[in-house]
This record gives C-alpha cells, structure tokens and sequence, in this order.
C-alpha cells in the first residue's frame, strides 16, 4: 500500500494495538543485556497503576487546541536527560520554579495564559547519533540515558539493563507526586509568587526584574481584594497545571504503560500527558510513529532541517487524520542559520493540508557546537536569534507562533554561553553538569522569557 493511499492511515488504525508496532523496523532500541528479563520487567510493569489519567491528557489536548489557535501560549521546558540521582526534591522544586518564573513573565506581560509542559517526571531516554563511543581505543555501548544505562565509561554502567526500565517509572511515580504536591498543595499559589526567585537569580539583573513582575502581580492581587473579588475561592490563583511530556523513546516501556480508558474505550499512553517523537525516530513507516498513531494522547513530532513537505503531511496524516485541534504540536529545531528558509515550506504545505497543528521552537537543538574549550554548548544569542526566526516565518505566512520547547535547569549550571552573566568558553568547565545536551540556568532562562514576552508583545 502506497503512502497517500487515503485508506491507509483509517486501515492502520483498525489494525493498532499496543504492540503492534513490533512488526515495524524500531531505530534507537537498545541491545537489552537479558530479552526474557526484559519480558519480566515489561510484565511487572503492566500490572502498575498509571502515572497519569486520559482525563488529564484531554485536558492538555483542549489547553493544545487554544495554543494551535493563537488563545494561549506553550511553554515546554525541563532537563535533556533526567537523572535518577538527580530527581532530588530540591531539583526538582527548583526546576519548577524556574518554569513558573518563565510562565508568569510570559502571561503578566503579553496577557495570554501559558500552557505549562515538564520535560519532567520521565525524560530518561536518550537517542544517540551512534550506537557506540570509543575512547581511548576502548569501545562501549553509547548512554542513552538513565532508562537504559549509566553514564560511567565502563562496561557494566553502560549494559542495557531491564530493571532500569522499572526505576525508571518508580523514579517517574515519585517526581510526579511531588509536583502535583508542589503545583497543588500551596507552593505553586500565587501569592507566592516572590518565593519563586532562586537564591543565586535574586540579586542579578534578571532576577530584579522579576521582582518587579512578582511585584505587579501582589498588587494586582491586593487590588482585586479591595475591589470585594474573594481571592480564596478562586482556584486559578492557587493551584497550577503543570502537565508532563518525555521523548517516547523506548517502545517497550510505553506499550506497558498503555491502557483503554473507561470512560471512552480509547487508548492513552499513560507514562505521562504528552508524548513526542524524536527527529531520529520519525520513520512514518517506523515503530515509533506507528505506536503513537494509536494512543489519544496530545503528540509532539520534532523537525530537523531535513524534513522534506512530504514527510510533514505524511506525519500529520498518520498522527492526526482526523484533524483534532490540540492533538498534534510540530516542534521544528532547525538552527538559527536555517529557520527563515527551512520552515516556511513546511509551514505552508500543513496550512495548505487543513492540518490544525500548534506550531513550537526548540531552539535547542539545531545550535548545539563544541566549544573551543571542548564542552559541547549553545549560545544563548542563536537560541533567541533562533526564535526571532520562528516568530517571523509564522507572521509572514498568517500562522499560529505557538511556543517555546526548552532545555533548562534550576541548578546554577554553566552549561549555554551568553546570557546577562555572559558565560563564555572558559567558564563552561566550572560547573557542567549536564549528563546530555547543555541546559540554559535559571538567569538566562529568565533572561529568555523576558526577551520572548518582547517579541510576542511587538510582533516582532
Ligand atoms: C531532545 O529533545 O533532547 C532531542 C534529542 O531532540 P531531537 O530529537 O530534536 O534531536
Ligand atoms: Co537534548
């Protein structure tokens, strides 16, 4: 059957389960070290409670649906690589700060509310450009992140190991109930909206001028309450939704993770509320787009500078034939040399194909380089230089600029050159932290929510 074959995606549909993606080529799995623990683990795992419900992921598909039509803005940020060590209480509550910071500077400036999505609660795959690193002569396995294996250039940290695939989802259970507690439970309530400001951000340039926002909004409040409006009772001012989104990298792990909802009697990948695929495992006859093809989660698809207008219809067709508003968001990462000429083919053709897509920028991943230091890195000028890009091509072509997907961390990393504190090469070795690609820190992510909330507010 050919690819516009207009049967094929209602016949794929018809033919979907949760593991039928096995018959398809799967790229970026790795080589478990034992298959019939594998099989075990995948067991133990379809008998754990979900970590999310289809009702929430409905909610994020409408939220979606008001950001493809230029209602509200999407803010999708966390870590490139979740750690298990890592997802202390205290990184995790400063990641969510630095997220609430961002989305509160983007709604007090521009008016629009801010769909809030984590790289969080189950970032732990990592596909690879190649499938081994030699050093030294030695070659090892490539990590591929925390679901898989460990970090360490030896052999037994970088065996791909079954049981990772359950820490993994216990770690994601953890995390995740300590966000809804955080974003439920008073902390994210926004009175609080001062306590959000890390230590080492209070007294920079970034951090004075979020003070003045946290400033405004107490205020505001102050305001409404001697205007007679009883603050207590509404609970958009004390509660957060903050929904959660990882790569579905690894095939086994979301297909245990499946189950059909009894409300409706659809399928949701219950690993979390937005799933998305990599620019590695876009196939459209591949594994990855087949499994996600099935499931009624909102999706994201990235896209490199490679994306022929082809694929990108194709993508949509399989992923969204019935055009859902909200269902499927286009995360284009082309660089911040290639933006201008690169999207807005793309841009058109799904206009042109009656696609309602919300449209993001990764600006992240097409400016990655080494630096001259040796620490693979992104400049913060080409990250924002990157959306000024995408901002114009959507304007140009009468479409939605959606929003931002970020990689970014609470911790006082130096990871991305540039930003007020003016990281430069030599400084990267201070504190690189960073078990995959380099994160923006607190300052420079604030510093770039204050720069978009100028480019959204002036057109421009
Ligand atoms: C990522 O988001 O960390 C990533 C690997 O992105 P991409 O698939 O766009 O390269
Ligand atoms: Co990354």
């Amino acid at each position: 059957m050919s690819l516009d074959d207009p049967t094929r995606a209602g016949s794929a549909r018809q033919s979907w389960s949760p593991g039928s993606w096995r018959a398809r080529p799967a790229v970026q799995q790795p080589d478990w070290t034992d298959p019939d623990e594998l099989e075990m683990v995948i067991d133990e795992l379809r008998r754990q409670p979900p970590l999310v419900f289809a009702g929430e992921a409905r909610n994020l598909t409408a939220a979606l649906a008001q950001v493809a039509s230029g209602k509200a803005f999407l803010l999708q940020a966390g870590d490139c690589a979740e750690s298990f060590e890592a997802s202390t209480a205290d990184n995790l509550r400063d990641k969510l700060k630095v997220i609430l910071q961002m989305a509160v500077v983007l709604a007090y400036s521009t008016g629009v509310p801010v769909v809030k999505v984590g790289r969080i609660a189950g970032q732990f795959a990592k596909p690879r450009s190649t499938p081994t690193e030699t050093r030294d002569g030695i070659e090892l396995p490539s990590f591929r992140g925390h679901i898989v294996n460990d970090i360490g250039f030896d052999p037994k940290s970088r065996a791909a190991d079954p049981h990772r695939i359950l820490q993994a989802y216990f770690r994601s259970a953890a995390s995740l109930n300590l966000l809804r507690a955080f974003t439920k439970g008073g902390f994210a309530d926004l009175s609080k909206v001062h306590l959000w400001n890390l230590e080492y951000v209070k007294s920079s340039p970034e951090g004075e001028r979020y003070e003045e926002v946290a400033a405004g909004i107490a205020s505001a409040l102050r305001f409404m309450s001697a205007c007679g409006i009883d603050l207590d009772t509404e609970p958009q001012l004390h509660e957060v939704d903050l929904y959660t989104s990882h790569e579905a990298l690894i095939l086994g792990y979301e297909e245990a993770l499946s189950r059909r909802d009894s409300l409706t009697g659809d399928w949701y990948d219950c690993s979390a509320h937005m799933l998305w695929i990599g620019e590695r495992t876009r196939q459209i006859d591949g594994a990855h787009v087949e499994f996600l093809a099935g499931v009624h989660n909102p999706l994201g698809v990235k896209l490199g500078p490679s994306c022929s207008t082809d694929e990108v219809i194709a993508l949509c067709e399989q992923l969204n034939p019935a055009r859902i508003p909200g269902r499927l968001t286009l995360i284009s990462r082309m660089g911040a040399d290639h933006i201008r000429e690169m999207l807005p083919p793309l841009v058109r053709a799904v206009t042109d194909a009656d696609h309602p897509v919300v449209w993001a920028c990764d600006p992240m991943h097409g400016n990655t380089f080494t630096s001259a230091s040796g620490y693979k890195t992104r400049h913060l000028d080409a990250i924002l230089e990157e959306i000024r890009g995408f901002f114009a091509v959507h304007r140009a072509n009468g479409t939605v600029p959606g929003g931002v997907h970020i990689e970014l961390t609470g911790e006082d990393v130096t990871e991305c050159l540039g930003g007020a504190e003016n990281v430069l090469s030599e400084h990267l070795e201070h504190r690189y932290e960073t078990m995959c690609d380099p994160r923006l820190n607190a300052r420079q992510s604030l510093d770039l929510a204050f720069r978009l909330a100028e480019m959204l507010r002036s057109g421009s």
